[in-house]
């Protein structure tokens, strides 16, 4: 099964049904996000490897090998920088 390497340090299974940003989260990640829609930009991070499709329409500013994690799937393996997030909080 393909892999999202993020900001070189954490390791994820891939779901290709499921957007980047969902994927993080059923990790147990809380990345950043506030529109989840592609307008804000607020999951914006760098893709530095692999590739992604959208599902979604990019309104926020995408520079060149930035993606918005929360309108994109990984099609296959793929590797993140600059991603803000942290890890869940295990309840008891
Ligand atoms: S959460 Fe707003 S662009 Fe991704």
């Amino acid at each position: 099964m393909a892999t999202i390497r993020i900001n070189n340090a954490t390791y994820i299974k891939s779901n290709p049904s499921n957007t980047l940003l969902e994927t993080m989260e059923n990790a147990g990640l809380e990345p950043e996000y506030n529109c989840r829609d592609g307008h804000c930009g607020a999951c914006r991070c760098e893709l530095v490897s692999g590739e992604v499709e959208y599902v979604g329409f990019a309104m926020a500013y995408t520079p060149e090998n930035s993606v918005l994690p929360c309108i994109c799937r990984a099609k296959g393996d793929v590797e993140l920088s600059n991603v803000n997030y942290r890890l869940k909080e295990k309840q008891a």
